[in-house]
């Protein structure tokens, strides 16, 4: 665990604020987004997070996410709304927590954090794994086939979950 994530301050007046961050917007950062979402619902903890997605490019703004994301997720019974949008500096201050999916997107958050405090905020998904998870990043499924979307939504459900216990017994604290 990194030191950000030992020493995060999560304000129990105020809902947690999570940014899930990835290169298109369109896979990765969406599916995140609806999977923290889905296991935030089932525990009636709706009123407690604030969980959005973006981008770091340009490519797919306005759109929603990519179609084989959409329908590997319904499959598991969770449709996924997102519209792609890019990060913008207002989301260093509004976020407790930007994440990014690989050590591409980490770079990138951090060369466009407007101010150290910022920077300190993004941290990457791998934090959140399983100890037997068989990656250490969420790998882009953009150019793969159906086994590299089932792997992101896998490794994507597993850390999402830890995530929600990891940052709920902080928030509680
Ligand atoms: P994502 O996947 O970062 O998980 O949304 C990608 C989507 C689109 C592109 C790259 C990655 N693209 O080059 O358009």
């Amino acid at each position: 665990m990194t030191d950000f994530l030992r020493n995060i301050m999560l304000d129990p007046t105020r809902p947690i604020r999570v940014l899930f961050v990835c290169l298109g917007n369109i896979c990765r950062s969406p599916a995140a987004e609806g999977i923290l979402r889905d296991v935030v619902e089932r525990n009636s903890a709706s009123a407690f997070w604030e969980i959005d997605s973006a981008g770091t490019g340009h490519w797919h703004i306005g759109q929603l996410p990519d179609p084989r994301m959409r329908s590997h997720a319904r499959r598991r019974g969770i449709e996924l709304t997102h519209i792609c949008r890019v990060i913008t500096t207002d989301d260093y201050d509004r976020f407790d927590i930007i994440i990014g999916m690989d050590r591409t997107n980490i770079s990138e958050l951090r060369r466009l954090a407007p101010s150290i405090e910022g920077a300190r905020k993004v941290v990457e998904m791998r934090e959140f794994f399983s100890p037997s998870a068989t990656y250490d990043y969420v790998p882009d499924p953009y150019y793969e086939g159906h086994e590299g979307f089932e792997l992101v939504l896998d490794l994507l459900e597993d850390a999402c979950q830890n995530m929600y216990d990891t940052l709920t017994k902080i928030h509680q604290q």
